[in-house]
């Protein structure tokens, strides 16, 4: 008998339990474990990437004959706008039309227009290797080269390196006779663009990709053993343990991709994909751990964005297609609303709070398309994006702390997503936190409770906040309305320890002094 109200006693208080946790809400906030070390993160992943498709080059960055442009042909208001990002590195020039693109059609005196059989248009060949590097050069920008293992060859690769980096041999000279004297030095080149895929062209097999990086890697650094590289990967193991095997030896960065979503998704439907990345991330992660390669090669995420290019029918499409001329729905400045803002956020916090391995990123791409600067024949808009990656570059601090976030959910359906995302930084004293968190919620404010104890002690009446939020999820700018979405400051008042993080909202908090 004893026995059995012993169970029934027991029995009850589980139950009680139960209900009382269901009952208690969850605290929408972090912790920080006290003792963590500030771990320094590289300003690498807000890289950039642009690619000889649509209006990125030619009508984007390059505008020969404009009023807005310099001497060189570049247009000034969108290098201007470009400093704002403290972009440190941009990737060129593709992305798949690299894969059958042959550098030597982009220099010197006498350019001619070549077929990019990637996206079925000519290319006039105006813009090439020396104006990409003095373009990078004029918006303060690592020129990154990715290189044509498409088409290409593993000497094609090379002669390249030779062409910007060295002071001797053929191409070299060649370069001189180009009119610049002094090497290029570009530090950072990658061997491909997703040769994995079936749209690539020149694509290759998994047994013929590892010995490929192998031997260009092999050339390349015989021509400047200085040079980084990178080489063309994924987060599946089939393909990328066969090649950090056979060619990791040679590799600073494996290179990833990720686009998740299209012109049509909603702002909910991006909401839900805001963990994605870090699945690519962690799976990447766990082959650098099986081929002992993790923490000598690192992560370059070096195309990303929440939206997919919108090219029906493309790469490979075939020229003169009716097809092309879809992609002037790219330039729709209504697809680029608090979804794209709020989705590049919890993707730059992804990178933030793995900055142990990710080292590089790629925002694809930097102007048109789906890019955060809108560029037009008269002027530029500022996406929303462009405000998330200007706060990122210029209000963070160098260091990142570990945190252990609690959040309630956000339902869609048959999906859900924590509400919040949060990344904490730090001086190095820790004395200063500046504090991304972001609200996924569409409609509904969200108390949020920092870890004031943890973050020099004291909890404050008042904190400053930096916030990019709008009228509603699916806020945009566009020409005539350039500045309708843009970042403005305000002081929230700290109650019971928590703030207050308005719907659909980016808010930078800064902690301390
Ligand atoms: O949609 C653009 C393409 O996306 C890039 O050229 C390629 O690298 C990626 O597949």
């Amino acid at each position: 008998m004893k026995k059995f109200s012993l169970t029934i006693i027991s029995l009850v208080c589980l139950l009680a339990s139960a209900q009382l946790y269901a009952q208690t809400p969850v605290v929408n906030g972090f912790r920080l474990e006290k003792e963590t070390q500030p771990q320094v993160y590289d300003r690498m992943i807000f890289g950039q990437f642009i690619e000889h498709f649509h209006r990125q080059i030619y009508g984007g960055i390059f505008e020969p004959g404009s009023a807005l442009s310099d001497k060189d042909g570049f247009r000034t208001d969108v290098i201007e706008a470009l400093r704002e990002l403290k972009i440190p590195i941009v990737r060129w020039p593709g992305g798949c039309f690299v894969s059958s693109y042959h550098w030597l059609d982009g220099v010197g005196p006498n350019r001619q227009p070549s077929l990019d059989k990637a996206w079925g248009v000519a290319d006039p060949n105006t813009f090439g290797t020396i104006e990409f590097v003095k373009w990078c050069r004029k918006i303060g920008a690592e020129p990154f080269i990715c290189t044509n293992a498409g088409t290409g060859t593993a000497e094609e690769m090379s002669d390249w390196v030779e062409y910007c980096n060295l002071n001797i041999g053929k191409y070299a000279q060649l370069r001189k006779s180009h009119g610049v004297e002094e090497p290029l030095d570009v530090k950072y080149w990658s061997i491909g663009n997703e040769n994995y895929g079936s749209w690539e062209l020149g694509a290759k097999t998994v047994a013929e990709w590892g010995p490929l990086v192998r031997e260009s890697a092999k050339l390349m650094k015989a021509a400047d053993p200085h040079v980084k590289l990178f080489a063309a990967a994924t987060a599946g193991e089939d393909w990328t343990l066969p090649l950090l095997q056979t060619a990791g030896k040679y590799l600073n960065y494996v290179s990833i991709h990720g686009y998740y979503g299209g012109t049509s998704s909603t702002y909910l439907e991006s909401m839900m994909r805001t963990e994605q990345p870090a699945a690519g991330i962690s799976s990447t992660i766990a082959i650098l751990e099986k081929s002992k390669l993790r923490g000598k090669v690192k992560i370059a995420f070096d195309e990303w964005n929440l939206r997919g290019w919108y090219h029906p029918g493309f790469p490979g499409g075939g020229a003169e297609n009716p097809l092309i001329a879809e992609r002037d729905k790219n330039d729709i400045n209504s697809t680029y609303t608090m979804a794209d803002a709020l989705f590049s956020a919890c993707f730059l916090n992804t990178c933030l709070r793995n900055s142990n391995d990710v080292e590089i990123g790629g925002f694809s791409p930097i102007v048109n398309t789906r890019g955060a600067l809108f560029v037009h024949p008269k002027g530029i808009v500022k996406r929303t994006t462009f405000h998330v990656l200007q706060l990122y570059a210029n209000k963070l601090e160098k260091n990142v702390l570990p945190v252990q976030a609690t959040s309630e959910d956000l339902v869609n359906g048959n999906n859900k997503t924590p509400v919040l995302d949060v990344a904490v930084t730090c001086n190095d004293a820790k004395t200063r936190f500046v504090l991304a968190v972001v609200n996924k919620h569409p409609d509904k404010a969200i108390e949020f409770a920092p870890d004031f104890a943890n973050l020099g002690g004291a909890t404050p009446r008042q904190v400053s906040a930096t916030i990019l939020s709008g009228a509603s999820p699916d806020d945009y700018n566009d020409i005539g309305a350039e500045n309708r979405v843009a970042p403005y400051e305000k002081v929230l008042k700290v109650e019971k320890g928590k703030v207050l993080l308005p719907p659909h909202s980016l808010v930078l908090i800064a902690v301390g002094k």
